[in-house]
């Protein structure tokens, strides 16, 4: 057995977090052979309900989990951290506007930025869950001067799989049939998921589909785009469990690499590929091997493609915009 990876989970005390702490414990994150220590962070308020998560972490006697500890101190939760998993967040209230949804969150992952910067482990790979992913890990990540800026990324999974659920179900395949899929952009209702680069039983998407642009654009995209908030009407309360699952394969794979010849979705640090602004935290189709990923380069983007593209990047180049007007970027 290797040395325990340190995990920190904010937020763990929430829905997501009930979901996701399980199954990291279980080695479904980082595979069977890898021992992890949790790091739980959390509002003083939800600190007893941490401890009742913890307790029962405990009565599951995973082999793999080599220690629990709780925080309220992203300081002291974050130091030696391997891998932070960002999921705490402030969820928009009555009447309040965009603006003071970004800088009630700026108020989290500013901090958390500077504690991850202060004395995170040298490895540290950070996913941002917590809404709005794209632009709290912007946040973070410009309060973390000297981690390197990709290991910064926020959690596209969940769309891409949502993705990859509705073409199969459109085309009667299998989703592991399935492969190729790619989200691009921000985790909203503007994020493009991509059939002209994806494949079933190895056939162009978008001619599985019978090269139906009416489908594709009134039908698929916005049942993809607007899952969660489906998600919220059916249940009264968001995703959680698929969002723990995404979260597990984001880091999985990150980690771990993805398949010879597949790709998987993740918001990641534009270096200007395909024409989105550079700096902004965009979802990609990327690779992973060695525990860094790369984006695809060559694929082809028609013109429907290229115009949703730059209307989800357009949306976060607005958010980098209004966080920089509030100083909470540089
Ligand atoms: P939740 O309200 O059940 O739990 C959030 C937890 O975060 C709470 O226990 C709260 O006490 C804690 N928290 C708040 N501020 C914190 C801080 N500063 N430090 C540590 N913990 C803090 O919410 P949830 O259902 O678990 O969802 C969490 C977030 O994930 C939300 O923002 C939600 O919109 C988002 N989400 C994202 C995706 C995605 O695909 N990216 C999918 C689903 C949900
Ligand atoms: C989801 O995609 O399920 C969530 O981001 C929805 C939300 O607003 O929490």
């Amino acid at each position: 057995m290797s040395t325990p990876v340190n995990v920190v989970v904010t937020g763990a005390a929430g829905q997501i977090g009930y979901a996701l702490l399980f199954r990291i414990a279980s080695g479904a994150m980082l595979g069977p052979d890898t021992p992890v220590n949790l790091r739980l962070l959390e509002i003083p308020q939800a600190v007893k309900a941490a401890e009742g998560t913890a307790m029962e972490l405990n009565d599951c006697a995973f082999p793999l989990l080599a220690n629990i500890d709780i925080y309220d101190d992203a300081t002291k939760a974050f130091d030696g951290a391997n891998i932070g998993l960002l999921v705490g967040a402030r969820p928009r209230g009555p009447g309040m506007e965009r603006a003071d949804l970004l800088e009630a969150n700026g108020a989290i992952f500013k901090p958390q930025g500077e504690a991850i910067n202060a004395g995170a482990a040298d490895d540290i790979k950070v996913l941002v869950v917590g809404n709005p992913a794209n632009t709290n890990a912007l946040i973070a990540q410009a309060n973390a001067p000297d981690v390197p800026k990709e290991r910064f990324t926020a959690m596209t999974r969940l769309d891409h799989n949502r993705a990859i659920a509705q073409l199969a179900e459109k085309t009667g395949a299998t989703v592991s049939d399935i492969t190729n899929m790619a989200i691009w952009g921000n985790h909203s209702p503007t994020m493009f998921p991509d059939l002209y680069n994806a494949k079933v039983k190895g056939q162009n998407a978008f001619e599985a589909v019978g090269s139906d642009l009416d489908w594709y654009r009134e039908t698929y995209q916005p049942t993809v785009g607007k899952r969660g908030a489906a998600i919220i009407d059916a249940r009264g309360a968001s995703s959680a469990a698929s969002a723990a699952s995404a979260a597990i394969d984001h880091i999985h794979d990150w980690v771990l690499g993805t398949p010879e010849g597949d790709w998987v979705s993740m918001a990641i640090p534009s270096d200007g590929s395909y024409g989105v602004a550079e700096g902004i935290i965009s979802s990609f189709p990327v690779t992973c091997s060695g525990g860094e990923y790369s984006i695809v380069q060559g694929l082809e983007i028609p013109e429907f493609a290229q115009e949703k593209i730059d209307a989800t990047v357009a949306e976060l180049v607005g958010e980098r915009d209004a966080v920089k007007g509030l100083g909470l970027v540089g």
